[in-house]
């Protein structure tokens, strides 16, 4: 497998990264993942505008960052992969440092940057729906930025699997603000709820997109966070992700939604952002 790394293309074993490197070290990075429909890139502008505002956050100055859709697709095309749908990982780190020290390095480094990109295959669209649970958050208070240091969701996404559900949502001070890795939703008197944005969500893209997708077509969105006490009050619930793209919920712990099965207004989102999808107006 073809990867790029600093600035060349790679095959995958020839890559070395120092245990020096701050991302390593200290989780001292951000990261994207973006997916292609039909071989393009999906809402491109949208995923490097979110990374520019991640390295900005953290004071990364990545010179070459505006040529990484040539980049991916280069990627894509020294494969000689003959799929269309891929997942594009893309992490950058601070870069090399010795010795260990908190502080950023004195003298200039460069970032380290790694990208793959990775075949999805159909499973990604089984429309049965999950189970989701509840997780104290225990996250820090910079929960927009796309920051490689993931040992939180990690660790409720693991609870999630064990307690066989799909994902966890994270309840802070009794709001439902998001997913392990997914933006989250509810629907009430066809109503779609989601957390506002604000440092205690990632600025999904595909949250974006849904929101644009419902207001098209004549669904009402609210931003505005579920409390958990009140997730009875609402009558359908999934979750949104570049590569979950729209999973419908149909349990929530031991409560099994409705009749267990995806929502109607979930449904009919679903197949408006699948329409939008085909559409290829987002080209
Ligand atoms: C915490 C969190 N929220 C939401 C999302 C969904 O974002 P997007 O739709 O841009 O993939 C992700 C995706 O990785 C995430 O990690």
């Amino acid at each position: 497998m073809i990867v790029f790394f600093n600035g060349q293309f790679l095959e995958l074993e020839e890559v070395k990264i120092s245990p020096y490197d701050r991302g390593f070290q200290y989780a001292d990075g951000v990261y994207e993942v973006i997916r292609t429909y039909y071989g393009k890139l999906f809402r491109y502008q949208d995923h490097l505008e979110r990374l520019k505002k991640s390295l900005e956050a953290i004071k990364i100055d990545y010179s070459e960052i505006d040529k990484l859709d040539s980049i991916i697709y280069k990627i894509i095309e020294k494969n000689n992969y003959t799929y269309d749908d891929f997942s594009i990982y893309i992490q950058i780190t601070r870069g090399e440092s010795y010795p260990r020290k908190h502080s950023f390095p004195s003298e200039k480094i460069n970032p380290t940057v790694f990208i793959s990109v990775t075949p999805l295959d159909d499973a990604s669209n089984d429309n049965t729906g999950i189970k989701i649970i509840f997780e104290n958050d225990f996250r820090w208070q910079k929960c927009d930025i796309k920051s490689i240091s993931l040992l939180a969701s990690v660790l409720a996404n693991q609870h999630a699997v064990e307690e066989d559900a799909g994902e966890a949502i994270w309840n802070r001070d009794g709001y439902l603000l998001e997913g392990s890795h997914t933006n989250f939703w509810a629907i009430k008197n066809e109503e779609v709820w989601t957390a506002p944005l604000s440092n205690l969500i990632l600025p999904g893209v595909s949250r974006k997109v849904i929101i644009e997708v419902c207001r098209n077509s004549g669904i009402k969105v609210s931003e505005q966070a579920v409390r958990e006490n009140e997730i009875n009050s609402f009558d359908e619930f999934f979750v949104s992700g570049t590569t979950s793209e729209i999973k419908p919920v149909v349990q929530i712990n031991d409560w099994i939604v409705g009749d267990g099965k995806p929502g109607k207004i979930t449904n009919k989102i679903h197949s408006e952002f699948n329409k939008y999808v085909q559409s290829k107006i987002w080209l």
